[in-house]
């Protein structure tokens, strides 16, 4: 049950039959620990002053129309002419059995889309580096949550995998072959690509058998295809181990890369120049675009073909949209990008719009996001000024966490140690990413993460594992459970209010991409637990039917937890 658009749509429809304008919304909000209201609407002033009238008065006439006999306790006119609802705890109630009773939590069912995400997409032989750490922990956790509320996700990998550089590569990987390096496995992608570079800036013979093999590999000569997959699966299989570890749900099929459009180029080309959308402008092809100016007021032109003949970083991007309009037929597209890229990206949305290769109807979102800093807000690197890979800040994070967890068990034995330490260690790379704002930079702290204070992994994990022992000590089993849950307390209430709140927030991520709005969910969850567990006895509670409601409540709050733990991908324990 989504209460918060039940509300807004109700009373939003009653403002319209008072005839407020359509522009005009009841802007409901959740209201934040007021004991007395739940959610308060606060556009009934604005469509009052549209109208002329006193908006006390509009909202006594809403009132009167709204038909929220049994989801309301209480709603009133406040100040100058808010509403206020209070939320009737018998509905709660119900709403909480429900919820417990369904795998996913009572959420209304849906009509499904088919959602592309465009996430992690990283390049071929080159590390993974914490820049394609954010793109690879959002998209998986909006991935999960869509698809946790019914839509078709298609993960879509957007590997570097194509461009004139793969030449200097396929030279390059030859030489060390030619010197019996055989079997080699290139684990060190990055130092690979660097010598590789070198020696094309160095020797003038390399540099023109680079060359050649580039047009070889473009006109489809075995060898060099052969070749150039070898870089590409050398690099995937470092990738996917990188995934496994982060319990990342990519997989090598979702691996559509640049390669894939390389076909669709020419044609693309030659299209938009018939469409007099492109044209030649020094031997390039070219799109000017009216809405982009350069720095002198000048209109921008974005360049799809080289004079030399190549294909750009956007001319792949125009393709693969209609691709995955035509041929995955689309009708939302998430693209999970540096926000440093927004302008390459919105170029090609635009090009691709004005060719009709994609309708207006389908929805394309750039979930841009901020840089990972260090402490001295300088983008996070070693210290010596090179990226980091993304192996060795995972080794490090369980490092970490194996110290922690050390001190608190140091009885443990080496098998739970090393399995607790790995869930723990990951999570908090994972839910210090989710559980800030993705539009802002923000600042890598290794003790912050993995606290067990505040909105931090470990702190959800430890949560959760309080309720499962709650249980374990009670020897409770579920289908024990069969009286009715019923809300005394405040502190039952509350938790039980959040509770079923869960379905707002879910859709409230699935439309804006903003995961953090679930872990602070999931935070106040576990707080508002907290509360109610340190007032409200449960295993030692009398009354059968009072200790059967909390033992019901403590279970809700434990599924929702995994749930919304689930969908950021984020695992748990059943203690630690
Ligand atoms: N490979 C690019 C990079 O590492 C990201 C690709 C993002 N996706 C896209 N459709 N352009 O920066």
């Amino acid at each position: 049950m989504n209460i918060h658009y039940i509300l807004s749509n109700k009373i939003t429809k009653a403002l319209h039959s008072f005839g407020a304008p359509k522009e005009c919304n009841a802007l409901v909000v959740r209201q934040i620990s007021k004991k007395h209201i739940d959610y308060q609407a606060n556009g009934i002033i604005n469509a009052a002053k549209k109208m002329n009238i006193c908006p006390q008065e509009l909202a006594k006439k809403v009132i009167s129309k709204l038909n929220l006999k049994d989801i309301v306790s209480k709603i009133e006119i406040s100040g100058k002419g808010f509403i206020n609802i209070k939320l009737n705890s018998f509905w709660i109630a119900k709403q909480a059995e429900k919820a417990l009773i369904n795998n996913k939590l009572g959420i209304s069912k849906i009509k499904p889309e088919i959602i592309i995400i465009d996430y992690s997409s990283p390049n071929i032989a080159k590390q993974m580096h914490v820049g394609h750490l954010r793109s690879t922990i959002i998209g998986d956790a909006m991935a999960r949550t869509l698809e946790f509320i019914g839509h078709k996700v298609i993960r879509a990998n957007h590997i570097g995998d194509w461009g004139t550089h793969f030449g200097m590569l396929i030279a390059y990987l030859e030489k060390l072959q030619n010197k019996n390096y055989n079997n080699f496995l290139l684990t060190n992608l990055d130092e690979f690509y660097k010598k590789a570079k070198k020696k094309y800036d160095e020797d003038e013979n390399f540099a023109k058998k680079s060359r050649m093999y580039v047009v070889k590999l473009q006109s489809g000569d075995k060898y060099c295809i052969e070749m150039w997959q070898k870089l590409v699966n050398i690099t995937i299989e470092q990738n996917q181990k990188i995934y496994y570890r982060l319990n990342i749900t990519l997989t090598k099929n979702d691996i559509m890369g640049e390669s894939l459009y390389k076909d669709m180029l020419p044609e693309i080309i030659s299209d938009l120049k018939s469409k007099g959308i492109a044209i030649e402008n020094n031997g390039a092809i070219v799109v000017f675009l009216d809405d982009f100016k350069n720095k002198h007021g000048k209109t921008m032109g974005v360049i799809i073909q080289k004079k030399d003949g190549a294909f750009l970083y956007t001319t792949t991007d125009i393709a693969c949209i209609k691709y995955r309009y035509e041929k995955l037929h689309a009708n939302r597209l998430l693209y999970y990008i540096d926000s440093r890229q927004h302008q390459h990206l919105i170029q090609a949305w635009t090009i691709a719009k004005k060719a009709n290769y994609i309708p207006d109807s389908i929805k394309l979102e750039h979930h841009m996001f901020g840089m990972i800093l260090n402490k001295d807000k300088k983008p996070f690197k070693t210290r010596s000024g090179t990226t980091i890979s993304l192996t060795s800040l995972l080794d490090e994070a369980i490092k970490r966490a194996k110290n922690i967890i050390y001190k608190k068990k140091p009885n443990i034995n080496k098998r739970n140690l090393s399995y607790l330490s790995n869930i723990i260690g990951i999570g908090a790379i994972k839910y210090s990413d989710l559980s800030k704002n993705r539009i802002t930079n923000y600042i890598f702290n290794w003790d912050n993460m993995l606290s067990f204070n505040g909105n931090t992994a470990p702190y959800m994990q430890y949560a959760y594992t309080r309720i499962a022992s709650i249980f374990k000590k009670g020897n409770i089993k579920k289908k024990e459970l069969t009286l009715p849950i019923f809300l005394n307390s405040s502190y039952e209430i509350a938790l039980a209010t959040r509770l079923i709140q869960f379905e707002e927030t879910i859709f409230l991520v699935a439309n804006e991409g903003t995961p953090h709005i679930m872990c602070s969910y999931l935070y106040d969850i576990a707080g508002l637990f907290s509360k109610f567990y340190e007032n409200c006895p449960i295993l030692s509670e009398k009354n059968k039917n009072q200790r059967q409601s909390r033992l019901k409540l403590a279970l809700l709050t434990q599924k929702t937890l995994k749930i919304g733990l689930d969908t950021l991908g984020i695992k748990t324990v059943n203690n630690m």
